[in-house]
């Protein structure tokens, strides 16, 4: 059942509809990458649809295979990127990633803050414990998990008691009286834990008016548990709608846990949409999208997703259902059944099983159709209660970003499952209302 009265629909910044061979195309003005106006245009059409928020996922570290073929991790610092939409847009949440692994939480509050204050409350924290990048922080090897996730949960912690050291009230800013703070209200954060010892206060006030959203990125128990304790929102990886249903469950039973409401954490999984005026033209968008995946690759993805191994089989041998090792598991939940479901209802050949979509499939939830195919599909995951919302990750083309904005997102608000329009204008009322 769905547990809330609309979804929550955040887009990235980051142009994954540029991504692969997206930025080849004569229209991609992907020159413009590195500038304030080129996310400026993405968050002013997000702001036109009404959406939650604009999201900058990031990296600090950047792998060179990628880059050779596309932007790959190669990015704007995504907290000063988002203050340059500060102006452009007056209503759409500012959601930044910032890692608790390599970064420390003084620095961390006083960014968040004055994003917040700059926006008018519209500021949102992406809380990432990262997957790589020691090198670059001082560090031998990546600390393992539940050390990474011991020192986000003290990290937030101590944000939060500098956000609340210099609270809203104590400015005063009173010309009469000729007081500008009082400052018998500002307190110490007084933070001294295992990994950080900060006196504060912060040496800026609180906004009077709702806080800044925490969302959260991480799956394994340390990653729940966090996000149960601190996060209004998950940004999730769940394939299929399977997982976002067990994943739901998981997050609803960790915030009851930390003595929240069961659906205080809002599970928002990333959604690759390849949208077309019919199936062919979509599919046909994906797969030039994807053309310069070769056959190596994609038999390494069907091992990897499922363990079976298609290196000598010839291309017209059918492939089976029995053919799929029982014992796999893979990478991430929901890999293995997108295949299973396929290779069970058209026992494809090897030709055919290379070249589906389903093959190629993102990281994320993906539909690749017409928009009629996507509403149906968001429409049943939000129903039945697997998700909550999802950040969107348009693929192939400025065409495809803006069908997201232009029509899927107000076939959604047709159908009442979107907003028509703001009612507030804080990332916390959107969230809310
Ligand atoms: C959907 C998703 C998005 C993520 N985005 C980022 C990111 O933008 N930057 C980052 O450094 N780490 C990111 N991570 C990595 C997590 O912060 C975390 O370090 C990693 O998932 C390992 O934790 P886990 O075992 O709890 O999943 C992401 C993880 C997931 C599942």
């Amino acid at each position: 059942m769905r547990r809330r009265d609309k979804l929550c629909i955040g887009m990235s910044v980051a142009p994954t509809w540029l991504a692969a061979e997206g930025w080849r195309r004569s229209d991609s003005g992907i020159e413009g990458l590195y500038s304030a106006g080129f996310a400026g245009r993405i968050a002013e059409a997000a702001e036109a649809a009404h959406l939650d928020f604009v999201f900058r996922p990031d990296a600090s570290a950047l792998p060179l295979a990628p880059l050779e073929q596309s932007f790959g991790f190669a990015s704007l610092d995504p907290t000063l990127l988002l203050a340059s939409m500060v102006e452009r847009t007056s209503k759409i949440g500012l959601v930044t990633t910032i890692s608790t692994s390599f970064t420390h939480p003084y620095n961390t509050a006083r960014q968040l803050m004055s994003l917040h204050w700059m926006s008018g409350g519209r500021a949102g924290w992406n809380v990432v414990t990262a997957l790589a990048g020691h090198e670059n922080f001082g560090l031998t090897e990546m600390p393992p998990s539940p050390e990474r996730y011991a020192r986000a949960a003290e990290y937030v912690a101590a944000v939060q008691s500098l956000w609340k050291s210099f609270p809203a009230d104590a400015l005063l800013i009173d010309r009469e009286s000729g007081r500008f703070a009082d400052t018998g209200l500002i307190r110490p954060a007084a933070h001294h834990g295992l990994h950080f010892d900060i006196e504060g206060p912060l040496n800026l006030p609180a906004f009077p008016g709702p806080g800044i959203p925490i969302m959260q990125a991480g799956a394994s128990e340390g990653g729940v548990a966090l996000a149960g304790q601190i996060a209004d929102m998950v940004f999730g990886q769940t394939l299929d709608k399977a997982t976002a249903l067990a994943a739901s469950a998981r997050l609803a039973a960790a915030a009851e846990r930390s003595g929240r409401p069961r659906n205080a954490v809002r599970l928002l999984p990333g959604l690759s949409l390849y949208l077309g005026e019919t199936r062919e033209e979509a599919r046909a968008l994906f797969l030039a999208t994807q053309a310069r995946v070769g056959r190596e690759d994609r038999i390494a993805r069907v091992k990897r997703a499922t363990g079976l191994d298609l290196t000598d089989w010839e291309d017209d041998t059918p492939v089976r259902a029995e053919d799929l090792p029982a014992e796999h598991v893979p990478p991430l939940p929901g890999q293995r059944a997108i295949l299973q479901a396929l290779i069970a209802s058209e026992t494809p050949s090897v030709r055919d099983l290379l070249a589906r979509p389903e093959v190629l499939a993102s990281v994320h939830w993906q539909i690749i159709g017409t928009i009629s195919d996507a509403t149906e599909i968001i429409a049943d995951w939000f129903e039945s209660g697997a998700i909550d919302g999802f950040v969107a990750v348009p693929g192939g083309s400025w065409a495809c970003f803006e069908r997201v904005l232009g029509e899927l997102v107000p076939r959604l608000a047709a159908a009442g499952l979107f907003r028509e329009a703001y009612s507030g204008d804080t990332l916390a009322h959107h969230l809310d209302a």
